[in-house]
């Protein structure tokens, strides 16, 4: 297998804007040049295997040959024991074609309930990812990372994705929901996969910081992935508290640094809106966050 340099392009292999953001936290430091599938038109091929390996192969093969340059999948998902591993390869497919996640997280609960699992410390769990590299030639590698701990239920706080506010990592009372992005990237199941991706294919890059520490200023980024996961009211809430907090850290960033110009802005955003099928709170915050960036 080819190695990999500083400067090469990497494709990110998915079209989920907060996993594409966290994978880009990770490559960033050595410097891999990382676009993303949606950024350069790939479609997004159905999931049809049985296994994350499965999938993760076949979404990095499919990136890596639509493209011509090296490409770098993740499949992953949450593993819960008394459900038999639910909904585990299915675990994106379980919040519907709105993406709502405050949907899947109740079913879980709900499944969970039906198996008289919340009795006890509630339910054991954990989070799976299977990284694959793939070259355009269909030579590919797979690397994986698991985070263990259990299910709480109501879920708890407006940071990260998908089933993080109703995850509890060992060690920890605090849901990844909850965290810090930095202390939820320290221990995710995401970060032992790659750290398994690094000790293969960058053990000769030497790299320059971490991803999360040389971001200077507003993390746009950062907000466009946290605002396109977002499931429910609570989340919600908690994004326009950040979005506030980050107005007065970096206000020489926002178009908008008063209340009147902001509202109008948002009033224009929301007049735009094409009627998408994305819960209201979803398409709130989005165009919250696209009424306070320059055009
Ligand atoms: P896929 O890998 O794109 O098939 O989707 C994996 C799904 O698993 C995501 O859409 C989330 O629902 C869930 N998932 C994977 N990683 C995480 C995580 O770090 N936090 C919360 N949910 C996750």
């Amino acid at each position: 297998m080819t190695p990999l340099s500083r400067g090469m392009k990497l494709v990110v292999a998915s079209h989920n804007p907060g996993k594409v953001w966290e994978i880009n936290q990770l490559i960033q430091p050595y410097g891999l040049d990382a676009v993303s599938a949606g950024e350069l038109g790939l479609s997004e091929p159905e999931e049809t295997e049985m296994t994350f390996e499965g999938n993760a192969r076949l979404k990095a093969i499919a990136a890596a040959k639509g493209s011509g340059l090296p490409a770098l999948a993740d499949d992953s998902g949450l593993e819960v024991a008394c459900l038999d591993g639910a909904p585990g390869i299915y675990s994106a497919r379980w919040a519907g074609p709105g993406k709502d996640f405050g949907l899947a997280m109740k079913k879980v609960a709900e499944d969970v309930a039906g198996h008289n699992g919340w009795s006890g410390d509630g339910p054991r769990a954990n989070f799976i990812s299977v990284l694959c590299l793939a070259w355009p030639d269909g030579d590919a590698k797979v690397f994986e990372g698991k985070v263990f701990g259990h299910l709480v239920w109501p879920p708890r706080g407006g940071n990260g994705f998908g089933y993080d506010p109703m995850f509890v990592p060992e060690g920890d009372v605090r849901t990844f929901g909850e965290m810090e992005p930095a202390e939820k990237y320290a221990i995710s199941h995401r970060t032992r996969a790659f750290a398994a991706f690094k000790a293969a294919m960058l053990d000769g890059i030497a790299p320059t910081g971490s991803g999360a520490s040389v971001k200077v200023g507003r993390d746009l980024a950062a907000f466009e992935a946290a605002a396109a996961s977002l499931s429910t009211r609570v989340e919600a809430a908690a994004f326009v508290s950040r979005l506030k907090d980050d107005l007065i850290a970096h206000r020489a960033d926002w178009k908008n640094v008063t209340l009147e110009t902001y509202l109008e802005a948002l009033e224009r955003q929301l007049a735009r809106s094409d009627g998408s099928e994305e819960p209201a709170w979803r398409q709130l915050a989005k165009a919250m966050l696209a009424a306070s960036a320059h055009d």
